[in-house]
């Protein structure tokens, strides 16, 4: 078995010299690299070429894809300018949708582990002429490293969603990490007050954040209410036993569309077995535990229940505002802990536990007005579409995010069990069609005051 590392990432500062942060960056992008292999480490070669779900690529192609992907942006792109487009097709996402990458010639998983070893080793080459300051824009303060590093994390978390949906026996994980036993108790449903008045969302960092993040911006906030702890299994469990999923009044007219298609009566993973719940995680099968987050939701379910509780979703500004903001002090934070950078005791985040945690396990996850969890554990749907901030300028490529704003995707936020800490903070914004329930996703409510 392979070792797993659980290292922050340090954040990029001026102070650092062009040679330490080459270390610290061809470092992390080994420690990526030994992550993705170690969670894939379990599948045969047919379960990697295998197509799980039309939602989810087969992983071999995701590993193809992260090596392209690499390619393109750290060798190719550094050497003259190269439009995303042309990414090799094979592994160029526009070109394919994810229901028929099944039927691509992938190659085998041998084949592919070479190609993403020589795409490093040309990577590596090139980063040790890397300069930092007056290069490229792409290349100041290590941006488009940090890039392909976030984009790597991020297609672990897709991997994941597939083995979780895995057909034939479920995926057995390499190793579980333990998870702490709650040390402070919350009562599911407690709402905590933000005054409201002017904060600051987003930021200007150009090290590691991506273009819409940016820029940081003062927004006017009404005073709302915001649930200290993320729903619950045991309040969503109210919400089915209420009959839920058939008060057409509880829906929207899109949502109750989505629910008579769909014809779901709980969350995804969610099984009655002889009277009792059960929940899924991989390979583990529970009766429902009421004191972890509820997972595998999609917006609608989401809207739903929060009208059923004489709630709402919050909005994405107020989300950002009760995870980072301190009205007390008029400052932003990173975290909701601080700007510290995460370490295994601060949240449940970085894959290896493959589990939700218990509210309350994790007692320094807490933001200055006082929400548990907000990072970490599950994605949150909020009630906003995915657009960019006031001033948002497309970089380096608009396929990343701009292209997909409209109306037609809602933002989640704060990570997931499933995300590598290097992929989230405060300001990260996710996006995803509010039908979608198979990616690591949970909500909590807030209301007007
Ligand atoms: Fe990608």
């Amino acid at each position: 078995m392979t070792h797993i590392s659980t290292a922050p990432t340090p954040p990029a500062s001026a102070a650092v010299s062009d040679g330490d942060l080459r270390m610290t960056l061809a470092a992390e992008l080994a420690d990526a690299r030994r992550r993705t292999l170690w969670l894939v480490e379990p599948l045969s070669d047919e379960d990697l070429h295998r197509q799980h779900d039309p939602l989810m690529s087969p992983v071999l192609w995701d590993l193809g894809h992260i090596a392209a992907f690499e390619d393109l942006w750290l060798t190719r792109n550094l050497t003259g300018h190269v439009e995303f487009s042309e990414m090799p097709g094979l592994y160029n996402p526009f070109e394919h949708p994810r229901r028929v990458r099944g039927t691509l010639a992938l190659p085998r998983l041998a084949e592919a582990r070479e190609t993403m070893d020589e795409i490093r080793a040309r990577a590596l080459a090139r980063l040790d002429t890397a300069d930092f300051r007056d290069g490229p824009r792409l290349l100041l303060a290590g941006y488009v490293y940090r890039m392909v590093l976030q984009h790597e994390y991020q297609h672990g978390e897709t991997i994941l969603q597939t083995l979780q949906l895995k057909r034939g026996d479920p995926y057995a994980p390499p190793q579980r990490r333990v998870l702490p036993s709650p040390a402070a108790s919350y009562r599911p449903g407690e709402m905590v007050f933000f005054p409201g008045g002017p904060v600051e969302l987003g930021t200007d960092d150009r090290s590691a954040a991506y273009d819409n993040e940016r820029p940081r911006h003062r927004v006017d906030l009404a005073p709302f209410w915001i649930d200290v702890t993320p729903v619950t299994n045991g309040q969503f469990l109210e919400f089915v036993e209420a009959g839920g999923y058939r008060r057409r009044e509880l829906w929207t007219e899109e949502g109750w569309r989505w629910l008579t298609e769909a014809g779901v009566s709980a969350p995804k993973h969610w099984a009655k077995r002889l009277g009792v719940w059960t929940t899924r995680t991989m390979d583990l099968i529970r009766p429902l535990e009421p004191l972890r987050p509820v997972c595998h939701v999609c917006y609608h379910e989401a809207q739903a229940y929060s009208t059923f509780a004489e709630k709402r979703l919050p909005t994405e500004a107020e989300w950002e505002a009760a995870a980072s903001w301190d009205p007390a002090i008029g400052a932003k934070w990173m975290y909701p802990w601080g700007d510290e950078p995460w370490t295994p005791e601060l949240a449940n985040l970085d894959q290896t536990a493959f589990d939700t945690a218990p509210i309350g396990a994790y007692p320094r996850n807490v933001s200055p007005i006082g929400c548990y969890g907000m990072i970490g554990d599950v994605w949150e749907w909020t009630a906003s579409d995915f657009c960019g901030y006031p001033g948002f300028e497309a970089f380096p490529y608009s396929e990343y995010s701009e292209a997909f704003f409209g109306p037609e995707y809602k933002v989640l936020r704060g990570g997931s069990w499933a995300t590598r800490p290097g992929a989230v903070r405060s300001t990260f914004r996710n996006w995803d069609y509010p039908i979608r329930r198979q990616i690591f996703s949970g909500f909590r409510c807030a209301r007007d005051a």
